[in-house]
């Protein structure tokens, strides 16, 4: 993007802008090196390279938000290092130590500041944590050196309705596969299994495709891109699962759901329980808290109504007030979670 270029902050779709730097870091000899700022888009790998061919590859999600005073927030970072830190000793990676991955979130926000979109405007700073094993390997064995990299990029509401109820659907023939957890280990990388079920979903008008528990089929599990929640007589009911990833959105609205007096409950959640619920929503930091209106089952052959009248319910209203409120400094932060980057 050129300097004079203007950007047109309010309608901003979900994808990658070119910006003016990115971050790297290598692991190399059995430590990290320093950190590098990078003006390149593109990577030198080696052909044989460990995250081309056995998947060794991580990432994590998170947004820089232009706040009513002014200031630059990231939402609960060190969350994000956790998990990226899990995720790499679920696939025998080399963890990323939370202060590197903090810094380096942080330098890469200020080092793109003119791309930070306008408070207001509905949109926000994506940054894109990945990491990768990058020594050469033909048997499968995990790489000795690692890159992390972070780029940003500006983007609106990930889903194009908005916050306004969106249609998904469940297809029993895809699975989510192991990429999401195999046991005690949830890895956010590697989501091409779940490609085939949304692909489906958007070519027949659905939004997101929701998966079941890839065991018996019988539980709802997620949503391609973001967790699943649901409120049913003022409880929050949200799947407790092992092969969906820990969404620090929905713990964030659990807390909220809870200082709003409602009760929470974390537990498996049959399909057929979508007939007694009055609202439902995908929850993340890309999907924020998106409404979902209608649930397709297309086993089964039948649609799940959740919204009446085509409005989101009022309890998810007030969730997504809240968060964003925090979010944007509208609200008071009272569970500390935001962190203010300087010199933006
Ligand atoms: N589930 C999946 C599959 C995701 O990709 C994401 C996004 O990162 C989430 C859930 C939501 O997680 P978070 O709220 O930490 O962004
Ligand atoms: C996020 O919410 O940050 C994610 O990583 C979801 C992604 C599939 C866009």
């Amino acid at each position: 993007m050129a300097m004079n270029e203007k950007i047109d902050w309010s309608n901003l779709s979900f994808s990658y802008m070119k910006t003016d730097y990115n971050v790297r870091c290598t692991f190399r000899d059995g430590k990290w090196g320093e950190i590098e700022v990078c003006s390149d888009e593109s990577i030198s790998l080696h052909m044989a390279a460990s995250c081309l061919h056995y998947g060794q590859e991580i990432f994590e999600g998170q947004k820089a938000f232009r706040g009513k005073d002014g200031k630059v927030r990231l939402f609960r970072i060190e969350e994000n290092a956790k998990r990226m830190q899990n995720s790499a000793k679920g696939i025998k990676m080399e963890p990323i130590p939370t202060e590197l991955f903090v810094e380096m979130a942080k330098k890469v926000v200020e080092l793109n500041a003119r791309f930070i979109p306008p408070y207001g405007s509905g949109s926000s700073l994506y940054l894109r944590p990945l990491e990768i094993g990058i020594t050469p390997r033909v048997g499968v064995n995990p790489a000795d050196e690692y890159m992390f990299i972070i780029f940003v990029t500006p983007v609106g509401p990930y889903f194009k309705e908005g916050f306004k109820p969106t249609k998904v659907a469940i297809y029993r023939e895809f699975d989510r596969a192991a990429p999401l957890g195999t046991g005690k280990w949830k890895v956010g990388g590697n989501y091409a299994c779940g490609m085939g079920a949304t692909a489906k979903a958007k070519a027949n008008g659905f939004s997101a495709a929701l998966f079941l528990d890839p065991k018996e089929k019988k539980y709802l599990d997620e949503c391609g891109p973001a967790n699943f929640f649901a409120i049913k007589d003022g409880v929050y009911i949200t799947p407790k699962s092992e092969s969906i990833l820990p969404s620090i959105t929905n713990m964030s609205l659990q807390q909220l759901a809870e200082d709003m007096g409602l009760k929470v409950e974390r537990r498996p959640i049959p399909v057929e329980e979508l007939d007694e619920v009055q609202e439902a929503a995908e929850c993340g930091t890309a999907a924020v808290a998106t409404p979902i209106g209608e649930i397709y089952d297309e086993g089964m052959n039948k649609t799940y109504k959740i919204s009446k009248d085509g409005n989101p319910g009022p309890v998810t209203t007030e969730l997504y007030n809240r968060l964003r409120g925090i979010q944007l400094g509208e609200l008071p932060d009272t569970h500390n979670w935001t962190m203010v980057i300087e010199n933006v």
